[in-house]
């Protein structure tokens, strides 16, 4: 039996001189997600029981606002990422711009998040989960603008994501593997579990919305049908984070293609795919638009959204560009 573990912080201090930054902002980061991460954890274990699931903006049976459980995420990330001071602006998916953090001219990174992914399912007791991404800022000599945070996905130097599932896991990379740590509810920490995790080549699953099966490219049917002719597994979840974390460990393909309606698809570039596209590379496997690699792509709005195919890389080469 191990008789010792291997806490989150101790790792990224034991890494920290991989990704240059030898003054520890990196771990006060990640200290402040992992910190994040666990309240927001305690709030989705109690949804069910407190006036925190529901819609914003309508009213509990004490006449107060209730707060949707993905704005209380917000807040709670948004506001232990400012505490650190060492990130001047974040992005996500609940603010309609850029939040740019207080007294942070000289604060060297940039996080983008989705602080409740998948949260549909909230409802119904399905993982949910984080996602994030971290930029440095190009220029220290200028104030941080929209040209520090508009930038292809290859340029960012960490990703991760929280899953809220059967059991909560911290998964992020910072481009030299991907690493998992579960939290240990009875000493309050991520302690890592999945070291050095790879997707397996294995054609296993597939994953994707068949309702909207006959919306979908030619190419794209031909590939799913492709995939039940070989007797994949089909498993969709409909919460990206825990599609993507299913297929991460076990193989498989997470597709999220354009329709007629949604040139574009329906995920968002830059705090949904280039995450996700970050961390599969690094476990070895592939996410493309279908035409290009996910972190090839220039953004051009915050918010804008791409098709997704993320997952094993044979099976990402098949659906081809
Ligand atoms: P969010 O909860 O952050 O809005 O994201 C939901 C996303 C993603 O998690 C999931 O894979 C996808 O929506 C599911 O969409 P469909 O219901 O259209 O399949
Ligand atoms: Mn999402
Ligand atoms: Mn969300």
């Amino acid at each position: 039996m191990k008789n010792s573990v291997i806490t989150l912080g101790q790792f990224i201090i034991d890494r920290q001189e991989e990704i240059h930054d030898a003054k520890g902002a990196f771990s006060d980061i990640f200290r402040a997600i992992g910190l994040a991460a666990k309240i927001v954890n305690r709030d989705v274990r109690k949804a069910g029981l407190v006036d925190i699931l529901g819609e914003h903006g309508s009213t509990n049976v004490q006449g107060e606002d209730v707060k949707k459980l993905d704005v209380i995420a917000n807040t709670i990330f948004k506001n232990h990422i400012e505490q650190t001071g060492e990130v001047c602006a974040v992005i996500s998916e609940e603010e309609d711009d850029v939040y740019w953090c207080k007294d942070s001219h000289e604060a060297k990174y940039i996080l983008c998040m989705d602080p409740l992914d998948g949260s549909s399912n909230i409802d119904v007791n399905a993982s949910i989960g984080t996602i994030f991404s971290l930029y440095k800022r190009r220029d220290m000599n200028r104030d941080c603008s929209l040209d520090d945070i508009l930038r292809p996905g290859k340029e960012i130097v960490a990703a991760g994501y929280v899953i809220y599932g059967s059991s909560t896991m911290l998964v992020y990379s910072s481009g030299n593997g991907v690493n998992g740590f579960t939290l240990d509810d009875s000493i309050h920490e991520f302690c890592l579990s999945h070291p050095n995790i790879k997707i397996p080549e294995t054609r296993k699953i597939f994953s994707v919305n068949e309702g909207n099966l006959h919306d979908f490219d030619q190419k794209i049917q031909d590939y799913i049908h492709k995939c039940k002719q070989h007797k994949l597994s089909a498993r969709y979840i409909g919460s990206l984070i825990a599609d993507f974390h299913r297929n991460l460990l076990k193989g498989g393909i997470y597709m999220y293609p354009a329709t007629e309606k949604a040139p574009n698809g329906k995920l968002r570039l830059l705090y949904e795919c280039i995450p996700m596209a970050f961390l599969i590379e690094n476990a070895g496997g592939k996410a493309t638009d279908g035409k290009q690699r996910i972190l090839d792509i220039q953004p051009e709005k915050l918010h804008q959204r791409t098709p997704l195919f993320v997952g094993s890389s044979k099976m990402v080469d098949e659906i081809g560009y």
